[in-house]
């Protein structure tokens, strides 16, 4: 490669992968990182996603397995955590540090009604995304069922948003394209002290996506914490409003609800950009606790691991490429 004028005899060797990667035209591999997603439906409870507690926190082995389910399905059960705060918190930070809200930083709640927040109550709750009243939703959410005594219901609702809006798009694609471009404005104002709006206030779609690939990124989804849609045009309002029931309608089918009857002991952990999750009311003495992990972090901890568990086979091969324990040749740099 001839620089201009220098004396600098220096040569750069670049491995084709790199090039293949970074080729822009014609670009080649639009994104060489991206990992295979499998999209669920109710069926999904014949095998879930799940590992072990022993396994997650004896080695970052079992923790890569954790996370690749995560990035798999959207969630993955662990079983056999002690039935303790304690333990779960210890579990969650195997993650990353925990993302502290307004509802604390490792939460642990029963239906006392301690927030002003639906969560708090024991009445039934549709699937939803958290946060939708942030900028930044948490990435994953952790729940862990401590205990329920006393009464019966509480069952957990899991709904994978990709698998729905996969469905969406393919018998509406009107529908899907709609709620693909109308920001939505929520509110978390259950609190004197707190009003969270996300920033710009005119919210954000309920699909996001990346803006190369035009692949589906993230799902927001909460129609309880959904602010007055005031500034939908006036020959759009009622196209939007049957867009959101098409979109109900594929998150209330029987082929895409799962229903599991957590026990003390099983945690599971979603991805709160992709699985809605939800609850059946319920009575008696329900004991829960949990932690959110930014999706940041969460995507750290896994890109490290699959540096070490899962390396590009062609990098591997490329000699004195790894500076600080990293290939400099990573697609991601
Ligand atoms: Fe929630």
């Amino acid at each position: 490669m001839d620089l201009g004028n220098t004396t600098d005899n220096h040569t750069s060797l670049y491995p084709w992968s790199w090039l293949e990667v970074n080729s822009y035209d014609p670009p080649l591999t639009r994104d060489a990182n991206k990992t295979e997603k499998v999209l669920w439906g109710s069926k999904i409870q014949q095998a879930p996603p799940t590992v072990a507690y022993e396994e997650v926190m004896a080695g970052d082995a079992g923790l890569y397995k954790w996370l690749s389910n995560i990035d798999r399905s959207g969630f993955s059960f662990v079983s056999g955590v002690p039935p303790t705060p304690e333990a779960t918190e210890e579990l969650s930070e195997r993650i990353g540090f925990i993302r502290e809200t307004q509802y604390g930083r490792f939460w642990s709640f029963t239906s006392d009604l301690a927030k002003g927040d639906m969560a708090y109550t024991t009445i039934a709750l549709g699937a939803h995304t958290d946060n939708t009243y942030f900028t930044d939703p948490c990435g994953l959410q952790l729940f862990h069922l401590l205990e329920h005594t006393g009464g019966t219901g509480g069952a957990t609702l899991l709904v994978d948003g990709f698998y729905a809006a996969s469905i969406l798009r393919e018998l509406n694609p009107e529908a899907y394209r709609l709620l693909s471009e109308v920001p939505i404005p929520a509110h978390a104002a259950g609190e004197p002290t707190s009003f969270y709006r996300p920033t710009p206030a005119s919210g954000y779609p309920v699909f996001g996506h990346d803006k190369l690939t035009r692949d589906l990124t993230q799902v927001r989804w909460n129609n309880d914490n959904r602010s007055v849609m005031s500034h939908l045009e006036a020959g759009s309002v009622e196209k939007w409003y049957e867009a959101i029931r098409l979109w109900n309608k594929c998150l209330t089918s029987s082929d895409s609800e799962y229903w599991v009857q957590l026990q003390p002991g099983t945690v599971v952990v979603v991805d709160n950009h992709r699985v809605l999750h939800g609850r059946s009311a319920f009575d008696g003495k329900r004991r829960m606790c949990g932690a959110y992990i930014g999706v940041d972090e969460y995507r750290s901890k896994f890109a490290v691991l699959s540096e070490q568990f899962a390396p590009d086979p062609v990098l591997k091969a490329i000699p004195d490429a790894v500076v600080n324990g990293r290939n400099i040749w990573n697609a991601a740099l």
